[in-house]
């Protein structure tokens, strides 16, 4: 195991947060490498003819299950090592079968997008996760992988472990997708590498396209028009080298905070700027947030830029419900945001967000009283009235991103906020506490 795998390691302890009131952000820094494409530099790797050298890979829990999976089918993978990631790809028919269940830990990416690339394999396969991605709804997945001619299982209540039946023909398959989902998308296009004929998948809103362009970046062919993705089985990837940018995801908790305590001027470089995840640059510009994009450019398909947040003073909004799939990770910390802006702000349209790694409408709700903060949960949103933020003792429902949001919301607060169950913070960023403390939040983590 490397080095960066070593410290990734989960723990099962309460680990408590303890942040301090006041404090503002300074500085110029990166943020750790994007999420959704570290998962996908693996698969993509694994499945591909060569040798696929990753560079910014985020060595957080969730991208180390998506990598020991793939080292359990018999794909040999070095590191992660200073984010570095070097993958033997075995081509697209070359995976071993797996001599045990695929723990897939925290991660509902990894196990949704597994689902359709192992229902087209020659063998069997179960898929498990924690506690948490046990209660995660997997019929959108199942469902139409069912109609290609997959043969897999849910539990009865729809969740997982994922059972599959291997050695199934795939058709061709048309779908409207429900929901806006990239990872439904991208099961399915997983899937569709391997039908006997074309698959396409119609999105009801943009979602974020990091699969189709890293298909095409490992060479296959992805036919895109307007709000449809199709892909033809049968094909090949061809390796290639692939450099992983910041996660916007991670940059927003230092938005929000740079956007609320006031002296604060940060920039961070080399994010993540796809149209498809912008949303929350988007949303905080609206409220008033001061952010200026700088030095665009493209890195491996992707768009990057360097990120410069100012403080300013924030105003609460209607959020436009066509934002929701371009942040849909970002609201814990939106909300912060609202809470520290000027009258009220409304969100709708996001039921996804009550099954995510908790319902964080509930659980944002939940805290945002404590710290005497009025937010009132709605069946798709919320509505919360910017106020004054007071210290408490907050969980995150062991969800990393409430977690992050209320460490942020710290540097507005006017007593000390404790947060209980912090470990999942690993699973996405695992040096947070480290980089926060250097940039000004004042922050500790108390191993209980
Ligand atoms: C992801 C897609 C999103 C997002 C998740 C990562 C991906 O989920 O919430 O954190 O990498 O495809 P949905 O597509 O289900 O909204």
């Amino acid at each position: 195991m490397s080095n960066d795998s070593k410290k990734s390691t989960k723990t099962e302890s309460n680990i408590q947060f303890e942040v301090k009131p006041g404090g503002k952000l300074l500085g110029n820094f990166h943020v750790p490498g994007d999420k959704s494409i570290s998962h996908r530099s693996i698969m993509f790797g694994a499945l591909a003819n060569g040798v696929t050298e990753v560079t910014g890979f985020l060595s957080g829990e969730d991208n180390i299950a998506t990598l020991n999976a793939f080292r359990e089918m018999g794909v040999s993978i070095t590191g992660p090592d200073s984010g570095k990631v070097t993958i033997k790809g075995v081509g697209i028919h070359g995976l071993k079968s797996p001599s045990k269940p695929l723990d897939l830990g925290n991660s509902g990416t990894a196990m949704r997008l597994m689902s359709g690339l192992m229902a087209a394999q020659k063998f069997d396969s179960v898929l498990v996760g924690d506690k948490s991605l046990s209660t995660r709804p997997m019929l959108r997945v199942t469902k139409p992988l069912t109609q290609m001619g997959a043969v897999i299982h849910t539990q009865e209540n729809g969740t997982p472990p994922i059972v599959i039946t291997g050695k199934q023909e795939l058709q061709n398959f048309n779908y409207d997708m429900p929901i806006a989902s990239a990872q439904v998308k991208s099961c399915l296009l997983l899937a569709g590498l391997y039908s006997s004929g074309k698959t396409c998948v119609t999105e009801p809103a943009p979602t974020r396209d990091h699969t189709e362009r890293m298909l095409q970046g490992f060479g296959y062919e992805v036919a895109r028009t307007d709000n449809k993705v199709c892909v033809e089985g049968g094909g090949t990837l061809t390796s290639t080298n692939i450099t992983v940018p910041g996660d916007i995801s991670s940059a927003a908790f230092f938005m929000v905070g740079a956007s609320i305590a006031s002296g604060s001027d940060i920039t961070l470089q080399h994010v993540g700027i796809n149209p498809t995840r912008i949303g929350v640059i988007n949303i905080l510009k609206m409220m008033g947030a001061n952010i200026t994009i700088l030095n665009e450019s493209e890195m491996g398909g992707e768009p990057v830029a360097d990120i410069r947040i100012q403080s300013s003073e924030l105003k609460g909004i209607v959020i436009p419900e066509d934002q929701v799939p371009l942040a849909i990770d970002e609201f814990p910390v939106i909300f912060i945001a609202a809470a520290c802006a000027t009258g009220e702000t409304v969100l709708t349209g996001a039921k996804e967000l009550r099954v995510k790694e908790s319902d964080r409408i509930q659980a944002m709700a939940d805290g945002l009283e404590i710290l005497g903060i009025d937010a009132k949960p709605t069946d798709d949103g919320i509505k919360i009235q910017g106020g004054s933020i007071k210290g408490g003792v907050v969980s995150s429902d062991g969800d990393h991103r409430i977690a992050m949001a209320f460490c942020i919301a710290g540097l507005k607060a006017s007593g000390k906020i404790t947060i209980n169950d912090c470990a999942n913070v690993a699973t996405s960023f695992p040096n947070f506490i480290t980089l926060s403390k250097t940039v000004g939040l004042n922050l500790d983590s108390l191993d209980n």
